[in-house]
């Protein structure tokens, strides 16, 4: 899901120059045991040790990881770190190839509540020839629940445990893995880039905000930036749905993403499945009310309030002046994981997305018994104020002003999915929106932050993608820092898992959009953006 491949990427101009110094630098300068523990700004290294891997294997973990990888031979660093008066224990791993290290170092981002993914991700980074960090922030590896860290015994938040998860842990991991790797092979990295995606993506924008001099390079999918607004905005389908006294099944909201689907698809010029411009849908799903649908066997008839209710998730929430506190589902995706549901006794009841329902019972509601059930319009319009008020210095990773990015000379790359069932993809337009407003407008901005939006593709390409996904956003992003070659176009390809066709496109910085310009429909070079 959060794993982009990575690939070493040289340019035949100057390969043999850079594949000289590769070479020097490849080798190790001294044992793996003999590391020593780095001196980390801020934070108090507690112990390190120093293992070599030959012939490791990193099992397959879907969704993280659909491969497995074989023949790892590395150096794998812990490093175990605590904060003053913090009281915590912070994991770094380190995982140093011990052949052809590219010279690159690379950290890597985590996923809903963990900070990182330890294996899953330094895996395919060192098998790419990077030497790779991953951290647990102090807090754990479980994605699914801060449930384990979030508050403190008194019952208040843990704001050590949060401010590692938010950003502290994205500098004391850069900075580990910056100076063991410069220890171990005798010369500092060449390039130093971040990699994640989800909470991965939001701690890329930590870094480019906070720490602008610790990446040459950040790829950044699907942030989670806005985290303090946006998840409490991916209770509203929830709320919607209780208010309205309508659950629908999964069968019918799919009815709807479907119809929309067909409705739209051909806007673009070209009919593949895929809504290029969700913008120009206007997608009425009070047209669906009295059809019948086919769900599991059972005919089904749409109701008027099923599809107000899907209007509603749309818009996106609203608090009670009538005010829009966030966007809405786009339309096209998938509308199922933010209103599922399940069958209690015969009754259709609503089940939470637990990223937003840990987020309200933990640190909004600070009880974990809270019933997240029984929140009403106005409730949840209290929550959006106090969840800003209280986080969004912490963990709100929007600050437009990359002005020190800019000047590091950092380059960021950022991609979203426009089918993104999570995080509403309009959060990462209006970010990039705000950035030009402040910094020069868009061309100024383009210079070293660009934007490429994925019709069609779901949260980090995920399972229920059907458009194209970028092919290699990381090779894109080297070319771009390593020979200032910047990325007018991003290749993107899907194979349907059916047929086995392979359907070509490029993705195009924001604001263009790839336009169908004649020729084969499965190929990229049919498509130019405009
Ligand atoms: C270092 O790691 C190795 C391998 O995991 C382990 O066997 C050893 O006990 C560790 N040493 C220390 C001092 O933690
Ligand atoms: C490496 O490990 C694989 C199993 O993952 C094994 O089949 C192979 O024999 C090992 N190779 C060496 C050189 O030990
Ligand atoms: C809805 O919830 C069920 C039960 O937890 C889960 O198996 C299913 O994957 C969820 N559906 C989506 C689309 O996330
Ligand atoms: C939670 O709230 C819902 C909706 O108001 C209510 O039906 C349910 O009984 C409540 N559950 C508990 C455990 O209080």
């Amino acid at each position: 899901m959060m794993i982009v491949p990575p690939l070493l990427f040289l340019a035949t101009a100057w390969l043999s120059t850079v594949v000289a110094t590769d070479a020097v630098q490849s080798c190790p300068k001294i044992s793996c045991a003999q590391l020593k523990a780095p001196n980390v700004p801020g934070a108090q290294v507690i112990s390190i040790n120093g293992t070599e891997r030959w012939n490791y294997t990193v099992p397959a973990t879907p969704p993280f990881l659909l491969n497995p990888i074989f023949g790892l031979n590395i150096c794998e660093v812990d490093v175990v770190l605590t904060h003053p008066n913090a009281q915590d224990q912070v994991h770094v791993k380190v995982w140093l190839p011990l052949q052809k290290w590219n010279g690159r170092f690379q950290a890597n981002g985590g996923s809903g509540y963990a900070a990182g993914t330890f294996d899953l991700t330094l895996g395919p980074s060192v098998q790419g020839g990077y030497s790779s960090a991953s951290t647990d922030a102090g807090v754990t590896v479980n994605p699914l629940s801060p449930g384990a860290w979030a508050l403190r015994p008194d019952g208040s938040v843990n704001l050590d445990d949060l401010t590692n998860f938010a950003y502290r842990s994205v500098h004391d991991m850069a900075i580990v893995g910056k100076k063991i790797t410069e220890q171990f092979y005798g010369a500092k990295p060449r390039y130093s880039y971040w990699n994640g995606c989800s909470t991965g993506g939001r701690q890329g924008m930590a870094a480019a905000q906070r720490y602008p001099n610790l990446f040459d390079g950040i790829l950044v999918g699907a942030p989670a930036i806005n985290w303090a607004t946006y998840v409490v905005a991916e209770q509203w389908p929830q709320v919607v749905m209780a208010e309205e006294e309508t659950f629908p099944s999964p069968c019918e909201l799919k009815a709807f993403t479907d119809a929309a689907i067909a409705e739209c698809d051909e806007l673009d010029g070209i009919e593949d499945g895929v809504i290029s411009n969700p913008d120009i849908c206007h997608f009425n799903p009070y047209r669906l009310v009295g059809s019948k649908i086919n769900c599991d066997g059972a005919k089904i008839i749409i109701t008027e309030s099923v599809a107000r209710v899907v209007v509603k998730m749309l818009q996106g929430p609203f608090g009670p002046s009538g005010l829009s506190l966030w966007y809405g589902l786009t339309v096209g995706a998938p509308l199922d994981t933010l209103a599922n549901t399940t069958v209690v006794n015969g009754k259709r009841v609503g089940l939470p997305f637990f990223v937003n329902d840990a987020w309200i019972r933990y640190y909004l509601a600070k009880d974990s018994n809270y019933n997240i059930s029984a929140i009403d319009y106005t409730k949840l319009g209290q929550l959006f104020s106090q969840s800003a008020a209280e986080y969004d210095d912490i963990i709100g990773t929007d600050n437009p002003d990359l002005s020190r990015l800019h000047s590091a000379g950092g380059k960021l790359l950022m991609w979203h999915g426009l089918s993104d069932q999570l995080i509403f993809p309009k959060g990462s337009i209006q970010y990039r929106t705000r950035v030009e407003r402040l910094m020069g407008g868009s061309a100024k901005v383009d210079e070293f932050f660009r934007l490429f939006l994925a019709p069609g593709v779901d949260h980090c390409a995920g399972g229920t993608t059907t458009g194209a996904v970028p092919s290699d956003p990381l090779k894109a992003l080297v070319t771009w820092v390593e020979e200032k070659q910047s990325p007018d176009t991003l290749p993107a390809e899907i194979v349907h898992s059916c047929s086995g066709a392979k359907m070509g496109r490029i993705l195009c910085p924001y604001p263009q959009i790839a336009q169908y310009v004649g020729g084969d429909k499965n190929s990229a070079n049919s498509f130019k953006c405009i």
